[in-house]
């Protein structure tokens, strides 16, 4: 059913078309209206005090289906992110079986449209079952929609595999190979980041150059390619460095950042707590304030998730055993907002930039990311941008595994709007 909502004085962040202003949204059959002060047959929503804003895109999510749906699946995983504010996410190809075939890009799309709540663009792997071997079909899955591949969860681990994937990708108009970063033979067994903490604590470590070694070679890779390159999740401040001089360079490459390298370190690891077992892992203090200037410069291009659900029993178990990952799309916004945004590291508009201008583009989803104009789809986020709150274990996704657990944030989602469609309203998921 399509509604008439109108958005009642808040102040739109709209950074694709350039506005920072107090103004009504009307939304209608599933678009941008002209606003124009009537307000018959609408939902009034009061919006005075809030931020209205494109909806929020993750461009590294996993949503665990098909195959781990005991952690996640894709409705559960679209319901946390409608809840964190998302319009459009894009689930990793980790699944069981992997998405590296038109088939399961297809089965993961269609699961995304049943649950209705967000866009649920999937990406591809690049290599047949993430073996980092052959090449998958990727034709196929670019005629089935996809614009991403990666073997995120893995590196590809041999050079020439990635620059043929790279090259024949160069075929396709606006496709990205995007890179988990990680050298096997440095990370193995890896706990956490190699330094201080690591020797203290008696775990084994992964050093920043386990991941700088591959940043090198794969913007490499890319000035030899002419191919468009996506650095995932980094880490750390040297790999920032290589970006700069390869932006500088002309190198076509974007890079993310996760809310959680953005707020802790490898301090927090001192009570084993396995929620801070992530990967890459967690560096020092100076690396995060690295990435915290980069991204508000814009060397580092987007704030992605890396949303990585798993089961209780598997995070409660050994340090050494438990599987690497946090989930983080319901704390993403508010994790930027409370340590980026209210220091004065960068401005809000910045933040719905990283958080949705960019990654939209990035993907290629142009119905997201904005601008939030008449005639255009609507996918908006309300956020309050004071309101304080501690982050519960009640999550709309089917795990709790996160590093934000009992932490103090500010900025909450009000509502999403997906589609035109009110899917999130007073911070309840309407399905
Ligand atoms: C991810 C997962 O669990 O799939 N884990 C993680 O710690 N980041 C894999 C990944 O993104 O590399
Ligand atoms: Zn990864």
């Amino acid at each position: 059913m399509s509604e008439r909502i109108l958005l009642r004085g808040g102040r739109v962040v709209d950074p694709a078309a350039g506005r920072d202003e107090v103004a009504d949204v009307l939304i209608e059959d599933g678009a941008i209206g002209a606003a124009d002060g009537s307000t018959a047959g609408a939902t009034v929503l009061d919006a005075d005090g809030l931020v209205v804003a494109p909806g929020l895109v993750d461009l590294h999510t996993h949503l665990r289906e098909p195959g781990r749906e005991d952690k996640e699946t894709v409705e559960s995983g679209s319901r946390a992110a409608a809840l964190g504010g998302f319009t459009a996410v894009s689930p990793m190809a980790n699944t069981e079986p992997v998405a590296d075939s038109a088939a399961v890009i297809h089965e993961v799309r269609a699961l995304g449209e049943r649950a209705g709540l967000v866009d649920v663009l999937p990406v591809g792997a690049i290599t047949r079952g993430l073996a980092g071997e052959e090449m998958a079909e990727l034709g196929e899955m670019v005629e089935a929609g996809v614009r991403v591949f990666s073997d995120d969860g893995h590196c590809v681990p041999d050079a020439r595999v990635l620059r043929n994937a790279m090259t024949y990708a160069r075929a396709f108009d606006g496709v990205v190979i995007a890179e988990h970063c990680e050298d096997r033979s440095l990370a193995e067994n890896g706990q956490m980041h190699e330094g201080e903490h690591s020797y203290a604590l008696g775990l084994a470590g992964q050093p920043r150059e386990a991941e700088e070694i591959v940043v090198a070679r794969d913007l490499a890779l890319a000035r030899l390619t002419g191919g468009r390159l996506h650095l995932c999740h980094l880490s750390s401040a040297g790999s920032i460095d290589l970006v700069r001089r390869a932006k500088a360079e002309g190198i076509r490459v974007t890079a993310e950042v996760t809310p959680h390298h953005l707020v802790f370190t490898d301090d927090d690891l001192v009570t084993y707590d396995t929620n801070f077992k992530v990967n890459p892992p967690l560096r020092t203090p100076e690396d995060r304030d690295a990435l915290r200037l980069a991204l508000a410069e814009g060397a580092i291009d987007v704030v992605a998730t890396d949303h990585a659900p798993h089961a209780v029993e598997e995070k409660e178990a050994e340090f050494d055993l438990s599987p690497p990952g946090t989930i983080g799309l319901e704390t993403a916004l508010a994790a930027v907002l409370t340590h980026l945004v209210e220091p004065g590291t960068m401005s809000v508009t910045r933040a719905i930039e990283a958080m949705s201008t960019m990654p939209a583009r990035i993907v290629g989803a142009s119905d997201h990311g904005g601008p939030l104009e008449p005639g255009r789809p609507a996918n908006v986020v309300v956020f309050d941008p004071t309101a304080a709150w501690v982050v519960e274990p009640s999550f709309g996704s089917k795990s709790r595994n996160s590093a934000f657990l009992g932490r103090s944030l500010t900025g909450r989602v009000v509502h999403t709007i997906h589609r035109g469609e009110l899917v999130v309203a007073e911070g309840k998921a309407q399905r």
